[in-house]
């Protein structure tokens, strides 16, 4: 058993799980694939003030005119990890200005990528060929998940655990 243990982190420790979150749904998805996988994990923060109705609208233009924004220090250097998993939310149907700042900067030092998009509406549109190019590498998995099935445990789980294995049999 402890030796099971040991593999088993010894296996995920070189997962680095990215996210940017301003109201919370990333993170909690972030939360449960760091645990899950045993995983690392780095928290993009804006330095811009995103609150209100004025932050939102500001960034939604921000992330329509696909512009970036000064980011805190990252403490984890993504370089010296085998799979970076990016974690976004969708805004304006695209990547917010934080998550682009942080792909800009460090995309030369990620090995091999993963990518997830929450969502408030149903579909998350283009974000996953707008990373993939941004990147410039092919996502070894990607997964979308919307507010409502974000609520929703057993969806949650399932459409979490499937994303959680795909990444495994890749990896
Ligand atoms: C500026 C902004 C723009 C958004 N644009 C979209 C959109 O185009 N389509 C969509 O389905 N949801 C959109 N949303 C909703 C978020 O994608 C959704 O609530 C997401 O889960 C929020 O993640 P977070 O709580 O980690 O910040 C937008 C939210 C913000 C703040």
């Amino acid at each position: 058993m402890g030796n099971m243990e040991s593999t088993a982190s010894e296996k995920s420790r070189n997962i680095l799980v990215v996210y940017y979150s301003r109201t919370g749904s990333t993170r909690k998805v972030a939360d449960y694939i760091t645990k899950q996988l045993g995983a690392d994990m780095e928290m993009i923060i804006d330095m811009k003030k995103r609150s209100g109705v004025f932050g939102f609208v500001i960034g939604g233009m921000d992330a329509l005119m696909r512009k970036e924004t000064k980011i805190s220090e990252i403490k984890k250097d993504p370089s010296k990890y085998e799979l970076v998993i990016v974690g976004s939310p969708l805004w304006a149907g695209n990547i917010p200005p934080a998550i682009r700042a942080y792909l800009n900067k460090y995309k030369a030092d990620i090995k091999s990528v993963a990518f997830f998009a929450t969502s408030g509406g149903l579909s998350q549109g283009k974000i996953f060929e707008e990373a993939r190019s941004l990147i410039g590498k092919e996502l070894i998995s990607f997964m979308g998940i919307c507010t409502k099935e974000l609520n929703d445990d057993s969806v949650f789980e399932a459409k979490l655990s499937s994303f959680i294995e795909s990444i495994a049999q890749k990896k």
